[in-house]
């Protein structure tokens, strides 16, 4: 069963570069943990930092509540599948998955039993004694699961493993690991740049940019409520503007723009005068009938692309501003033509203003 992994003033330094920069986050016993964040960010450094290959310069790790520094990676309750999966391509699968049971001298009987019950377990049944190197890379990324799972890790790192594989594989494979998860208890803890991937498989997702972990909660909480600028525009679409802040009216502000003035939620409870930068995702956008006192604008649209369930549209403001809207195709929605003119709104309730500054996103 999985174990808790807290992380306490976590920093890492190489030379002048803080990879990691003061990370607090308790991950509970087994959760799908995400860490999410452009290359760079510090997002391997962590893991091997929870995995024992090295120490944090500073602060302190715990698993299952035990203080690891100095426990060597060896010793740790934890397993790790790297990006490039590291199989043995000249070992059979069975031979691959039962390694690390037999560096750990494991009788031979209880290594087969153990073996069978984790082919069984990622679905490789039939393929145990075929080379790693035949397999599919669906297949080798099942064996790396099972291999790692093999040694009873309570805790799973997991490294981008699903990077290599093409679009429909890597989504089938997200909907097994998350299974694999959930029937095994193992806290995973997985790392990706892909904000879908993190949304869809996890628990809870941490943010992060520069080292640093910018917001910690559950998917939804994320993309819903966004706390910093950095993971507003990180994570999903948006419309972002950016305006003065020229009245407050209760847990919302009034903003002057290059589009016009707008009503938005000011989570941060920032004051008149401060300069800031409105998000409003382009599914929260609607066609109004007539220009409307409260966050209207009247636009032109400029391109419509048709996906199937739901079109974006480009608009062009009338003070020459670009604005995305996407609207759903539920039968709802007069079709629209490019270069109409028509008049769009969205509710203060969709919109937010965050502070300035953070993260520029690479
Ligand atoms: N051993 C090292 N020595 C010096 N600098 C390092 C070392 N390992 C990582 N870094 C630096 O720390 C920062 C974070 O690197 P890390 O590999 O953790 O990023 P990442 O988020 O995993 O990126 P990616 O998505 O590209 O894998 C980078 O600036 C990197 O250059
Ligand atoms: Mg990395």
């Amino acid at each position: 069963m999985g174990q808790d992994v807290e992380l306490s003033g976590v920093s890492m330094r190489f030379g002048e570069v803080y990879a990691a920069r003061d990370i607090n986050v308790h991950i509970q016993a087994g959760e799908f943990f995400s860490f999410l964040g452009p290359s760079g960010c510090g997002k391997t450094t962590l893991l091997r930092l929870i995995s024992g290959f090295m120490d944090p310069s500073e602060g302190k790790i715990k698993i299952g509540g035990k203080d690891m520094r100095g426990i060597g990676s060896n010793s740790r309750p934890t397993a790790m599948i790297f990006q490039n999966l590291a199989l043995f391509p000249l070992m059979t699968v069975e031979e691959n998955i039962g390694f690390g049971l037999e560096v750990r001298h494991v009788p031979k009987a209880k290594r087969i039993k153990k073996v069978e019950e984790l082919i069984e377990l990622v679905d490789l049944y039939g393929t145990g004694d075929r080379m790693v190197s035949e397999l599919s890379g669906g297949q080798k990324q099942r064996v790396a699961i099972a291999r790692a799972l093999a040694v009873n890790p309570a805790v799973l790192l997991l490294d981008e493993p699903l990077s290599a594989l093409d679009l429909r594989l890597r989504n089938h494979m997200r909907a097994e690991l998350r299974n694999i998860q959930r029937r095994t208890g193992v806290t995973f803890i997985y790392i990706t740049h892909d904000q879908t991937e993190a949304l869809t498989m996890s628990d809870r997702v941490g943010v992060m940019s520069i080292g640093k972990l910018e917001q910690v909660a559950e998917p939804d909480v994320i993309y819903n409520t966004p706390e910093t600028s950095f993971v507003a525009s990180f994570v999903g679409e948006s419309n972002i503007i950016d305006g003065n802040i020229i009245g407050i009216d209760g847990d919302y502000a009034l903003l002057k723009t290059a589009y016009g003035s707008f009503f938005c939620k000011n989570p941060q409870h920032m004051e008149e005068g401060e300069t800031a930068t409105i998000f409003i995702r382009p599914e929260t956008v609607f066609l109004a009938k007539e220009p409307t006192a409260e966050n209207g604008l009247a636009c032109r649209t400029k391109t419509i692309s048709f996906e199937g369930s739901y079109a974006v549209v480009t608009l062009t403001t009338e003070q020459d501003q670009l604005f995305t809207m996407r609207l759903n195709n539920d039968g709802s929605t007069p079709k629209l033509k490019e270069d109409e003119n028509i008049n769009v709104r969205f509710s203060r309730e969709n919109a937010f203003v965050l502070k300035n500054g953070g993260t520029p996103i690479a």
